[in-house]
């Protein structure tokens, strides 16, 4: 397979036959697939570039392959290696919401519940492809820059590929994210800095010292893991797409990848037409997408020093953040919300959902409320609000929002004052 593009290649055997090679996202130059990320013409990202016309997707027999994200191998770059495999990334449920669609008077709302990943959040997909890729192609050592999540997920697969791994992270990075990286053994470098100082030394170690650092040296196949939140909603819902699509956005990679997940099954006759809204969903404190929509610019303002509960959404310089506001102009909305909102939102959709979020789902859910409020999300339009992290990591971010536990004497003739008041 791929005779002579694959010389440098140690596991050409798991490349998807239809894959053709890697395209740069601007100018449309082709590339022979490799660990190449960036276009050496313009500095274009890299996509994965497929023999669409070739891609045989069978809806009836898919029903029969296993409940992860693998089950839409036609659509991936690689085959999985049995160690990536086991570990059984994706396929979350799609909770049809009936409490919070009526508090809010939707009529058909469905909640991507991604916070019950073996790592608990969607970050198990786009780690699954990166470290996929670096055994692919014969990668001696792994990691990864991230905001906390990607950091776990990144972690836990090079565990199981038996990869040694580095991880680099902004110093703030909430405990229980931390704890969870060393546990699955992986070297933590805490930058003190923002997201972007770590990102920008992730980056330079990944050149000297050859790492394969998941969402930089290896991102055109880190961010196809992230396609398959398009494909699993699409085959929940019946193959068909939803009307809106709201997804809790920093660097831009995870929308970037639903909205293209969505255009291949459209090219390939599985869906009949495009979701008509995406949105995008940012926090106040860390807003570049959002008001780079707002302001109607074709570019995003740094923003030098994220101030926001939702640390896995601070990323002030989103490396996908002008291939965002390009698809947003096309059509689609941003909007933001504040702590106070993101908190309410992560209250909602535990007290009427029982799904235990992290900050990043309450900016989804907050949006979500705003965009219906205002008018922007109709009663009747069918919505799917993805829900990307899960609550149990991130205590700090509600803690100081909660009541006290009620504390009674060990006898429970105290607890009548509690029950009758
Ligand atoms: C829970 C969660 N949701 C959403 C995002 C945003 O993803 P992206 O950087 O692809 O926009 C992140 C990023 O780390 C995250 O951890
Ligand atoms: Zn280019």
């Amino acid at each position: 397979m791929h005779e002579g593009l694959t010389k440098n290649i140690s596991n050409s055997n798991l490349i998807n036959q239809n894959v053709l090679g890697l395209k740069c996202r601007d100018c449309g130059k082709f590339f022979e697939i490799g660990n190449n990320y960036v276009c050496d013409e313009c500095f274009g990202a890299l996509d994965v570039l497929y023999n669409e016309e070739k891609i045989r997707f069978n809806k009836e027999t898919v029903v029969f392959r296993e409940s992860t994200l693998w089950r839409y191998k036609e659509l991936l770059p690689f085959e999985p290696p049995e160690v990536i495999l086991g570990i059984k990334a994706g396929f979350t449920p799609l909770i049809k919401s009936i409490r919070l669609a009526q508090y809010l008077g939707l009529k058909e709302l469905y909640l991507k519940n991604d916070c019950v990943n073996p790592t608990y959040s969607f970050k198990d997909r786009p780690a699954a492809l990166g470290v996929t890729a670096a055994i692919v192609f014969g990668m001696k050592y792994v990691g990864c820059a991230s905001t906390g999540n990607l950091a776990s997920a990144t972690a836990a697969y090079a565990a199981r590929a038996n990869l040694p791994c580095l991880i680099f992270i902004p110093y703030n990075t909430e405990k229980a994210k931390i704890f969870q990286v060393q546990s699955y053994g992986a070297r933590i470098i805490a930058v003190e800095g923002t997201y972007d100082d770590a990102n920008r030394i992730a980056s330079q170690a990944a050149d000297i010292y050859h790492i394969g650092i998941v969402n930089i040296n290896l991102r055109p196949y880190y961010v196809e893991g992230s396609k398959t939140l398009a494909y699993e909603v699409a085959e929940q819902l019946g193959w068909q797409a939803p009307d809106v699509f709201i997804v809790p956005t920093a660097s831009g990679a995870m929308f970037n990848a639903i909205c293209r997940g969505f255009e291949q099954l459209y090219n390939i006759d599985l869906i009949k037409r495009l979701p008509s809204k995406p949105v995008v969903a940012q926090a106040q404190g860390c807003n570049p997408i959002v008001d780079a929509f707002k302001k109607n610019k074709d570019y995003v303002d740094i923003i030098d020093k994220p101030n926001t509960i939702a640390l896995s959404l601070a990323i002030g310089n989103p490396g996908d953040g002008t291939y965002v506001i390009r698809r947003l102009k096309e059509k689609g909305i941003a909007e933001d919300a504040n702590d106070d909102e993101i908190i309410e939102g992560i209250k909602l959709l535990a007290k009427f959902e029982g799904i235990y979020c992290e900050p990043a789902g309450g900016v989804a859910i907050a949006v979500l409320k705003k965009l219906v409020e205002q008018g922007k999300i109709e009663k009747d339009e069918k919505v799917v609000c993805y829900i990307t992290g899960n609550g149990l990591k991130t205590p700090e971010a509600i803690a100081n929002s909660l009541p006290d536990p009620i504390l009674i004497k060990p006898n429970i003739r105290y607890l009548e004052k509690v029950i009758n008041g």
